[in-house]
């Protein structure tokens, strides 16, 4: 059957090491039961965690959706997502097509055009040659000397170095002074590298996950340990800045058509600068979001039944042209133009067709979420993701600190 015609839908997931969200998406879809659409018409919703093995490319997937947290490193099911994409119309969060090309550098480079505050950034050549036998005769030819001084100069002290497509904070590190610079490039070997100038002295480290047409805003703070990262706070930004920090998170996710990913801006007084937004596989660990947990696993849900049972057409192309003609008028003011991408974004988002379908179609799943959480099921969830997590010693401490913040959440949702 075309899948146009389904009304029962398989959720693929795609993934790696983790349990704790898996388990806690597959029983909401379980406690959910049928959806329907907008005819009234009941849709079923089914999971399946997806398996690895040979393909035919001409094989039709079973899936309507799927998420991935896998194939940014993974390239067989990134090829088989790939194929997914191209050939089924099958609806990926997140497509290969915008992830693997579109990364932290190409990130950098819409948000400049589009008139985002980025830090000013360079990019270096490699400070080890790529292995190719053609390497030598074009470099001699083409690569012309360079002085990282002057280019570090040029940026400023203090500056950051670190990957131009980085994640998990590898090969990232604050430089100081030209000693640290040449030990810090000495070091990069093969990877290729951006400099880019420090914001010092920020007021918030803000990050903001997205999924699908959901926001969430949250105060991190990075030099603490994961567990506390997150801080629960509401309303540390300036109502300026919030609204920011929120429009340019859905900006850049519309603009790449990234559906699941978590940006990060530094915010100074009133000016917010992006500085990390192009994270394919954000962490959504219940030891690191805890509280906001059960925000994210119900957007995940939202989304997902949102995309399969209102048909949501997957899009590989994306609309620069539009963006950019705000971008380049010279007659508008940034707020003029973060207003204009923010049209845009809804656009994409189909956020008051999603907003409808979370109100009629999904009613009772707020309170089959609460429901949940409160339970001695999510309590087993929680405890094994700990257990699974941290050494045996540390087990009664964070269990503690978890059921607090998880406790937290419920009495301010039942308050609501
Ligand atoms: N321009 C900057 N100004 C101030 N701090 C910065 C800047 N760039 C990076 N940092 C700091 O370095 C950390 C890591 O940088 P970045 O997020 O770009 O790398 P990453 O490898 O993507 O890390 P992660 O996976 O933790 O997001 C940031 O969380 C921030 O604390
Ligand atoms: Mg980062």
């Amino acid at each position: 059957m075309a899948r146009r015609d389904r009304t029962e839908h398989l959720i693929g997931l795609l993934l790696g090491t983790e349990e704790d969200w898996p388990r806690a998406f597959e029983e909401l879809v379980r406690r959910l039961g049928p959806v329907p659409d907008a005819s009234g018409r009941p849709h079923t919703l089914e999971t399946e965690r997806i398996t690895i093995e040979p393909f035919d490319l001409r094989a039709v997937p079973r899936h309507d959706v799927v998420i991935d947290r896998l194939a940014y490193w993974y390239y067989v099911p990134r090829e088989w997502l790939k194929k997914a994409a191209l050939m089924d119309d099958v609806y990926l969060l997140n497509s290969p097509f915008t992830f693997q090309s579109m990364e932290k550098h190409a990130a950098y480079c819409a948000m400049i055009r589009l008139g985002l505050k980025v830090p000013p950034t360079w990019l270096v050549p490699y400070k080890h040659p790529v292995e190719n036998a053609r390497w030598a005769y074009t470099a001699a030819k083409y690569n012309l000397p360079f002085d990282l001084d002057s280019v570090a100069a040029e940026v400023g002290y203090p500056l950051f170095m670190k990957p131009y497509d980085g994640g998990a904070w590898v090969g990232v590190s604050r430089i100081t002074n030209p000693d640290e610079l040449h030990r810090a490039y000495d070091e990069s070997g093969e990877r290729l590298m951006h400099l880019q100038a420090s914001v010092e002295g920020y007021d918030v480290f803000a990050r903001s996950l997205t999924i699908g047409a959901e926001t969430m805003v949250m105060n991190f703070r990075p030099d603490l340990p994961m567990h506390e990262r997150y801080a629960v706070s509401h309303d540390f930004l300036s109502p300026s800045a919030g609204s920011e920090v929120l429009k340019i998170s859905r900006l850049i996710n519309a603009f790449f058509r990234w559906e699941f990913n978590s940006c990060e801006s530094l915010v100074r007084g009133d000016s917010v600068h992006p500085i990390d937004y192009a994270n394919a596989c954000p962490d959504i660990a219940i030891t690191s979001l805890h509280y906001y947990f059960p925000w994210a696993i119900s957007a995940l849900l939202k989304w997902t039944a949102f995309c399969a049972v209102s048909r949501r057409q997957p899009r590989l192309d994306l609309d620069t042209a539009r963006y950019f003609d705000v971008a380049d008028r010279e007659d508008l003011s940034y707020s003029e133009k973060l207003s204009l991408y923010g049209d845009l974004a809804e656009e994409y988002f189909e956020t008051a067709r999603y907003q409808e379908f979370c109100a009629t179609s999904l009613a009772s799943l707020d309170s089959i979420v609460r429901d949940w959480v409160s339970s001695p099921d999510f309590d087993t969830l929680l405890v094994d993701t700990v257990r699974a997590t941290y050494p045996s010693f540390e087990h009664d401490r964070f269990v503690a600190h978890f059921r607090g913040l998880i406790g937290l959440w419920v009495a301010d949702n039942a308050a609501v």
